[in-house]
């Protein structure tokens, strides 16, 4: 197993990079000039580090980040500053991922797995989410106002609309957690099909650590990926 990582050198990314190597599993990385990321980490036999910007690359580049992989685990997202909000690339995410799956399917006779780190903020379309009013609104309008959840959301509805269920090379699970915080340790979590509380009006937290954690898990385990594939599982701390 060989597991390309996209956002590696990020709050999210770092932590299944960690969860990664603790399992012994291979990876390739993909990092920018000046990403912050441990020499720990550079220097690790298990990770095999390519020097670039994934949203550069070009086609041939594209395919030779997914060879010999047979995973992929996203977890880019726009850095919390105006330039990264307002700023290109603003479909960074949708348009890595949809640049890695379309190399996926050009390129290799394997199978892929693809879990992509989503939020709460972004709707299954598919299974009618429950929502209030007031939140759909105010989701609407941040579509319009805030790139990265336009970004977010096309990424998201590329897997559901374009890849789908049936794919012949690609399997998917679209990961959402609600609130991000940061903890040092794995802790309780839940999972559900859907939301069960406001991401806007009684959001919930997940710790970053919990999402790299259920994220590796999912490419661990045959019986976990069997039952969130093709889905979109949102993923809460435990409360006490
Ligand atoms: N904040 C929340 O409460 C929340 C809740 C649910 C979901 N999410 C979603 O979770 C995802 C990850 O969150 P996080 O906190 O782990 O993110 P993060 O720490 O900001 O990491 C973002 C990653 O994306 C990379 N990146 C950013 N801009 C880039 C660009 N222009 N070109 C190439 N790479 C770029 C960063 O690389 P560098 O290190 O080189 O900058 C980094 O590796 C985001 O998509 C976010 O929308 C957030």
């Amino acid at each position: 197993m060989k597991v390309l990582v996209l956002g590696a050198s990020g709050a999210t990314g770092s932590q299944v990079l960690l969860q990664l190597i603790k399992r012994k599993v291979e990876t390739r990385i993909i990092v920018r000039d000046g990403a912050n990321i441990s020499d720990e980490i550079l220097k690790n036999d298990l990770v095999e580090v390519v020097r670039g910007n994934v949203s550069e690359l070009n086609e041939q580049e594209y395919c030779d980040l997914v060879k010999e992989c047979d995973s992929v685990v996203c977890c880019l997202g726009h850095n919390i500053t105006f330039k990264g909000i307002f700023g290109k690339p603003r479909l960074l995410v949708y348009n890595s991922l949809r640049n890695v799956c379309e190399a996926i399917m050009s390129t290799t006779e394997k199978r892929f797995k693809v879990v992509l780190m989503n939020t709460v903020a972004c709707e299954n379309i598919e299974i009618k989410e429950k929502r209030l009013f007031a939140e759909r609104a105010v989701l609407w309008l941040l579509k319009g106002l805030i790139p990265p959840q336009l970004d977010n959301l096309k990424a998201a509805t590329y897997l559901q609309k374009e890849i789908c269920r049936n794919n012949e090379k690609i399997e998917w699970s679209a990961v959402r957690p609600d609130s991000l915080i940061d903890s040092s340790e794995v802790m309780p979590y839940e999972v559900y099909e859907s939301i069960t509380r406001s991401p806007l009006f009684n959001p919930g937290k997940t710790s970053r650590i919990n999402v790299a954690f259920f994220m590796v898990e999912l490419l661990m385990s045959d019986e976990l990926w069997t039952q969130w594939k093709g889905r979109m599982p949102v993923i809460y701390n435990r409360e006490e």
